[in-house]
């Protein structure tokens, strides 16, 4: 449908039609989390959104369960994450729904954030690369993109009540990149943050909306709030928000609860911290007509907002039937959803333990080998079709012998959800296993080789306590590596976990949450059937070597007030800055394979990188490009800082070229008054397998 007919359209409706297409209402048919009523007299269909960025989640129904977005992310392969995006908003669409809330595209601030599985990072150009081609997938299936949470929503504890105080060049070098490449890659929708910046509800925040968002980037799609997120009605409509979620009373929101009126829902005291308060939010149903028939609010600003949601709706084809058909959980989605996660694999480390030989006897040990890890809680909790454990598919896979042993009672994933419920940590999926470490140890001692799976749990609403692996799962790992030769360990986690053994193991294995294909995919990588080509899209360091450490300024804040006070030092950035040695740098990734880097050439903005695979394996290689600024310039800037990166497959004895763009800004910095600037000077462009693992360089004068 053409702009001309959406603005027909608009000057058709009534004001009641009008203000209904700006916020939710109960769904009928119960399946969507976010439900825009249509208007039946001018066939305007309703808008129905689904979470989430690991798969689509319908209360009650199944679809195909991906590896978490911090796993796709580890791949560094856009092209890849366009073909994922695709698939998610295939499915979406097989759903009947219109609107992804996703990808989650929240830089990585904190390590111990409940919600880093959702995210992509903690550099802002790999962040942007793949919030962009998520985004371009989710859109090519018409389905409208939402990336979320704008901006600054850096933690779940005290998530809907604090205010991130951060300075603009670091919203502009870090925070806002990712959202910004979004919208460029054609998102219709951006979801604002429950966390205010600077003072501000982000639901509420005309600079960020109206100024930035609209003004500056042009985005035309509309802008909704996080679920229970506005508190002053008008303020949220004057300040650009276009769509108020979710319109029903939180009880409704809850499984099996449909009747359920606002008012305070019980909930322990550490989920308390993270969620919105549904009693102080302001609904667009029950003002905004009044706001507007008093003059509080814009008739303009009011038409705007409907037609923002109505131009979707006919981007999509969903007014002149013309939209493309779904599909949920095909086999092709089930590939992806496996090659996306042996992709994800990152290789922390290998003594040559791995690959395993096909005939070696294997001892599987683990409190959850008999689960696939299929995400955190939350939202983005999906419920696949068909799963694999690591304990089926490594039997099914050897040639060898395999011994199955639990030795812990296993870890129970937390789930936000769960405990809105009632259910308490130790009683939900409360098992009766009581297995005994002795006999994890027994069968690691027969073995040619033992293989400890570990994990974390991560959820919406709260963050990790620590980056400590839960229960005595390090005590296994020690147990085991003691009692044995050879010993591998895989972790499943949410983000940068502690890892105190890993001197006294052969091989240490990064396989986060890898969705459904975990135990299949798990298998290929230990085999060697793929290559792990994941690398690290997130520093691991100890606990308290990360900028929000030891500062309760800086994390979980102060008197509502959480400060940004390490500007654009985080991540890597901090750590190259302060000469801390990583456990495991950003970037980093071992390989079956060999890497020499021969030779490269800066033409025309693009470094063109010669690879060769001196190994007999083929591989895939993550080759990165990092920008050091001039020494003496007069701003204190990060040693080095990514400015590129190209996954190419080399297969073994070959070489390839690979060609790595340099970002938009590679070379600025943001300055307040001039916006972004490139100090003059001498730069060095550091090709390398991480950020610190440097292999050649190129000058480049500015
Ligand atoms: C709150 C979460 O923060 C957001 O990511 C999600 O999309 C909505 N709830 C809807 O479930």
């Amino acid at each position: 449908m053409s702009e001309r007919s959406v603005r027909d359209l608009v000057d058709e409706l009534t004001l009641e039609e009008t203000v209904a297409l700006t916020h939710g209402a109960s769904d009928p048919s119960d399946r969507a989390t976010g439900y825009v009523r249509g208007i039946e007299r001018l066939d305007v269909p309703p808008l129905r959104m689904v979470d989430g960025p690991l798969g689509v989640r319908v209360p009650g129904e199944e679809a195909t369960a991906f590896p978490a977005p911090l796993a796709l992310a580890a791949t560094f392969d856009t092209d890849l994450a366009e073909t994922h995006g695709a698939a998610l908003g295939r499915e979406t669409n097989g759903m009947d729904a219109d609107a992804l809330l996703g990808p989650g595209t929240n830089l990585i601030r904190v390590p111990q954030n409940g919600r880093n599985f959702e995210y992509f990072s903690e550099d802002p150009v790999h962040s942007a690369a793949f919030a962009a081609a998520v985004t371009r997938g989710i859109e090519s299936e018409d389905v409208v993109a939402t990336p979320k949470h704008y901006v600054a929503n850096s933690q779940e504890r005290y998530r809907a009540s604090v205010s991130a105080d951060v300075s603009e060049r670091a919203l502009r070098e870090l925070y806002l990149p990712s959202f910004r490449a979004a919208v460029d890659a054609g998102a219709g929708s951006v979801m604002t943050a429950y966390n205010g910046v600077n003072g501000t509800r982000m639901s509420d925040h005309a600079r960020l909306l109206r100024n930035v968002l609209k003004g500056e980037w042009g985005f035309e799609g509309y802008v909704v709030s996080d679920w229970f997120g506005t508190e002053d009605a008008a303020a949220a409509a004057n300040g650009g928000l276009d769509v108020e979620m979710p319109g029903v009373p939180m009880g409704e929101m809850l499984p099996g609860d449909a009747d359920a009126e606002d008012g305070p829902v019980e909930m322990p005291e550490e989920l308390a911290r993270g969620m919105p308060d549904a009693a102080s939010c302001e609904r667009f149903a029950e003002v905004l007509a009044e706001r507007v028939r008093d003059g509080t609010v814009p008739d303009a600003r009011l038409d705007d907002m409907a037609e923002r949601v109505l131009r979707q709706l006919a981007d999509i084809g969903r007014l002149d039937g013309s939209r493309t058909e779904g599909a949920v959980d095909t086999p092709e989605h089930r590939r992806l959803a496996r090659r996306v996660a042996e992709r994800a694999t990152v290789l922390l480390k290998n003594d040559g333990v791995l690959p395993l030989a096909d005939d070696a006897a294997v001892a599987l040990v683990g409190p959850n080998v008999d689960a696939a890890v299929l995400g955190g809680g939350g939202s983005s909790e999906t419920t696949p079709v068909v799963q694999s454990t690591p304990a089926d598919a490594v039997t099914s896979r050897a040639d060898g012998p395999v011994s199955v042993a639990y030795g812990l009672p296993p870890v129970e994933a937390v789930s936000m959800f769960d405990l809105l419920e009632g259910a308490d940590e130790e009683t939900a999926d409360a098992s009766t296993r009581d297995p005994e470490m002795a006999d994890a140890l027994a069968a690691a001692a027969e073995a040619d080789v033992a293989v400890v799976c570990v994990r974390d749990t991560a959820t919406e609403a709260m963050d990790r306590e620590s980056l400590r692996l839960p229960g005595r799962q390090d005590d296994l790992v020690e147990a085991v590596a003691d009692a044995t030769d050879r010993t591998v360990v895989v972790v499943n986690s949410s983000g940068p976990v502690e890892l105190p053994w890993r001197d006294d193991v052969d091989a240490v294995v990064e396989n986060w949450y890898p969705g459904q294909a975990h135990g299949d995919a798990l298998a290929a990588v230990l085999y060697g059937d793929a290559d792990p080509s994941g690398r690290l899209p997130v520093t691991f360091a100890p606990e308290s070597a990360y900028p929000t450490s030891g500062d309760e300024r800086r994390y979980p804040g102060e008197d509502g007030v959480v400060h940004y006070d390490e500007g654009v030092f985080v991540g890597y950035r901090h750590l190259d800055r302060e000469g801390v040695e990583p456990t495991y740098p950003f970037g980093h990734g071992e390989s079956y394979a060999d890497y020499e880097y021969v030779d490269a050439d800066l033409a025309d903005g693009t470094v063109h990188v010669t690879v060769e695979n001196a190994s007999e394996c083929d591989g895939r290689e993550v080759v990165q490009l990092y920008v050091e600024p001039p020494e003496d310039g007069e701003v204190e800037r990060p040693p080095r800082e990514l400015a590129g990166f190209a996954s190419v497959e080399v297969p073994a004895g070959e070489r390839v070229e690979a060609s790595v763009d340099l970002a938009e800004h590679a070379f600025d910095v943001y300055d307040e008054g001039a916006g972004w600037t490139t100090p003059p000077g001498e730069y060095a462009l550091v090709v390398g397998r991480s950020s610190r693992d440097a292999r050649l360089e190129l000058a480049a004068t500015r």
